[in-house]
């Protein structure tokens, strides 16, 4: 039976089964607008990231998701709540970009058109002192390369990116993010720009130095198929609000909250062609545009942020949703499984006859058949 909790500004995380060595607790940003007031594109996230871990973060163009990577690199200054290394309070700036790294999206823009790959990998090696010049640089360089499969090593380093494929720069960057022993990896979109044959490659690569290396990874994404299948929990992002978080198999294949649903239908998939891609690109952009002017218009305090395109909207959504447990660690920010809600979407706060399936009878299919 669900359960339901006080209104959050966000589904709260699960607890972990181990420390987690990111905490991000109530993090919020706002991007200040000419003449009216800040946008808000990140509202009071929390979670907690954990060794070993992927955690996909998911949602439509402009929900946020490369403003909480930028904010947890420390590209972008929070407005609000905490990020914590390791249990820490506060970490100095040098050791914290060295245990929180980056893969970026473009690798045809994350490298310098004038540098050879040996000079990409060797600057981070020395900067963060992990080893002297000489002989030892030389033997992490070529060590960093092959764990990337980017072989014979020598013949690789000598190599400026445009002489490089897409996928061969995509691995520079990941060796490149590997070179200061990151404890952290944030991947926004790493493959979303790459061939779609070379896609799973660089997703698998990232998954065996996760392993390796005990990383913790936080994996941005369009593509639910992927974020099911390299990640181990799933949030999903809209207009700045995590509505739903859970285990990856329950939330794509069991989405509770519409806008997952929405999402799972409309996700451009992993098979589609470079060009495709691109089409998705600029739709998104576009999309995005269009965004960013809704939520300057919208109204985030109160009610649910996704109401004004719910299909199954009703009054009370006029009011903040609460976090709702629906089973397994699987929440959703939605009144559709509140049990203090009737069908007619009214509430009395006395009956367990909350319509806990949600009125989208089928979705769960159309879900499926997207991921197949
Ligand atoms: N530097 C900025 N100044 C003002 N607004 C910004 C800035 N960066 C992002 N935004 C706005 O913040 C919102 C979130 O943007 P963000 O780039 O985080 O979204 P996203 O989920 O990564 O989108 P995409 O999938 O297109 O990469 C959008 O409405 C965007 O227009
Ligand atoms: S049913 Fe209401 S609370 Fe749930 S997503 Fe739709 S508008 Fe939001
Ligand atoms: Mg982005």
């Amino acid at each position: 039976m669900s359960t339901t909790t006080p209104p959050q500004p966000g589904v709260p995380a699960a607890e972990p089964a181990d420390a987690p060595v990111l905490e991000v607790a109530d993090l919020t940003v706002d991007y200040p607008q000419r003449g009216g007031r800040p946008l808000r594109a990140v509202d009071h996230l929390s979670f907690g990231l954990r060794a070993g871990q992927t955690l996909a973060l998911v949602g439509e163009s402009g929900s946020g998701k490369s403003t909480v990577v930028r904010a947890l690199a420390r590209l972008q200054r929070p407005s609000s709540g905490t990020v914590r290394l390791g249990g820490q309070a506060r970490t100095r700036g040098d050791a914290y970009r060295r245990a929180v790294q980056m893969v970026f999206q473009d690798p045809f823009a994350s490298l310098n058109p004038a540098h050879t790959v040996d000079h990409h990998l060797r600057r981070p090696l020395l900067a963060t002192g992990r080893t002297r010049r000489g002989a030892q640089a030389d033997t992490a360089v070529r060590e960093l390369l092959e764990s990337v499969n980017l072989t014979p090593a020598a013949d690789m380093a000598a190599k400026r990116p445009h002489e490089l494929s897409g996928g061969q720069r995509q691995r520079v960057a990941i060796a490149r993010a590997l070179a200061p022993e990151p404890r952290i990896l944030l991947a926004d979109e790493p493959v979303s720009m790459l061939d779609v044959s070379i896609r799973l490659e660089i997703l698998n690569l990232l998954d065996q130095l996760k392993r390796r290396h005990g990383l913790a990874l936080l994996y941005v994404t369009h593509d639910l198929a992927t974020a099911r299948h390299f990640s181990s929990e799933v949030m999903v992002m809209y207009r700045g609000t995590v509505v739903e978080r859970g285990p990856s198999d329950e939330v794509i294949l069991n989405p509770a909250h519409p806008y997952t649903r929405l999402l799972a239908e409309s996700a451009p998939s992993t098979g589609a062609t470079r060009e495709q891609a691109r089409t998705a690109r600029r739709e998104r952009l576009d999309q995005r545009a269009r965004r960013a002017a809704e939520q300057r218009e919208a109204t985030t305090e109160g009610g649910c942020p996704f109401r004004g395109r719910c299909p199954s909207v009703m009054d009370i959504c006029a009011q903040r949703p609460p976090a709702v447990e629906v089973g397994g660690g699987h929440q959703a920010l939605c009144w559709l499984h509140s049990t203090d809600v009737r069908t007619d979407g009214s509430t009395d706060g006395s009956t367990d006859e909350g319509p806990d399936e949600g009125p989208d009878e089928g979705t769960e299919g159309s879900v499926s058949d997207a991921l197949t």
